[in-house]
């Protein structure tokens, strides 16, 4: 099983577990990201979310070989199910990051509400690098977190960053010895699963709602943009050459 769901204390846990493949996503794992999310949401069972990584590594973002092979298209691909899913969830969501977070890695998880890092964890969104572009509304969220010329850098060169400098830009809550980070972001969860269900959806909305429709117009921009650009040379040269263990070679397109 590369997902796992678990339930615990009102807990729905979604946990990477595909560890030697740096838990790369696949179709399949956004499916069943997505359906856990959907389950968690219409379960009264389910009062809060954790989403976390195996040890050392939180996810290296999208498969790229799935990514080559089967492209998500259209709205109802199992990444954009997950997005929507994360985006507009009521209950409040959790993230333990205790590695490396690459694109989507990184992305989601600025669609939670509460994220705790390792001190040890990095992050990074390889778009332009891969050349592709943002994804998950990175394109509007980034900024607002962090401000324009944060942003900018993060997605135009592409660079990993380190945990206190996400912690800085302002999307990680706290950072953490890695071995801690886990149990200390379930246990965050878990305060949040016993507290009433109403306030916290309503607070939740409330902070959210006045973004909600420009944030999903974001999304779907930046998704026609993707779709195009996985299909294209650049994005083809770059997954190639991370296969063969190279750098890419752009220079041959305009
Ligand atoms: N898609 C498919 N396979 C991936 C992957 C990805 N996104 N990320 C890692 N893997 C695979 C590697 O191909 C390798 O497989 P192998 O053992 O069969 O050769 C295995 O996972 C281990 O990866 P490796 O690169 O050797 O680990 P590392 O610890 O040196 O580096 C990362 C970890 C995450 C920094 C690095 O794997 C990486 O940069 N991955 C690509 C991230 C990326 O571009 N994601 C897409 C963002 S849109």
């Amino acid at each position: 099983m590369d997902i796992l769901v678990e339930r615990a204390d009102g807990v729905q846990t979604i946990a990477f577990n595909r560890p030697d493949k740096k838990n790369a996503i696949t179709a399949a794992m956004y499916q069943t990201m997505a359906d856990a999310m959907v389950e968690a949401q219409s379960d009264a069972a389910v009062r809060a979310i954790l989403i976390r990584g195996s040890v050392g590594i939180f996810s290296a973002g999208n498969d790229l070989e799935d990514f080559m092979k089967t492209p998500p298209m259209g709205e109802s691909a199992p990444v954009f199910q997950f997005l929507r899913a994360i985006s507009s969830a009521e209950k409040p969501v959790v993230a333990s990051v205790a590695g490396a977070a690459v694109g989507i890695g990184t992305t989601l998880l600025l669609h939670c509400d509460l994220v705790y890092a390792a001190d040890t964890a990095s992050f990074s969104l390889p778009f332009a690098q891969l050349g592709l572009c943002p994804e998950a509304a990175s394109s509007l969220l980034l900024q607002r977190v962090g401000g324009y010329q944060a942003a900018a850098e993060k997605l135009l060169l592409g660079e990993a960053f380190d945990a206190r400098e996400a912690q800085r830009m302002g999307f990680v809550n706290r950072l953490l010895p890695a071995a801690e980070v886990d149990a200390f972001a379930f246990a965050q969860a878990a305060k949040l699963a016993a507290l009433p269900a109403a306030s916290l959806r309503v607070t939740k909305s409330l902070m959210k709602r006045a973004s909600q429709h420009e944030l999903q117009t974001q999304m779907s921009d930046e998704a026609v943009h993707f779709g195009k650009m996985l299909l294209a040379p650049e994005a083809r040269e770059a997954f190639k050459a991370f296969f063969e263990k190279r750098k890419p070679d752009f220079r041959q397109f305009d």
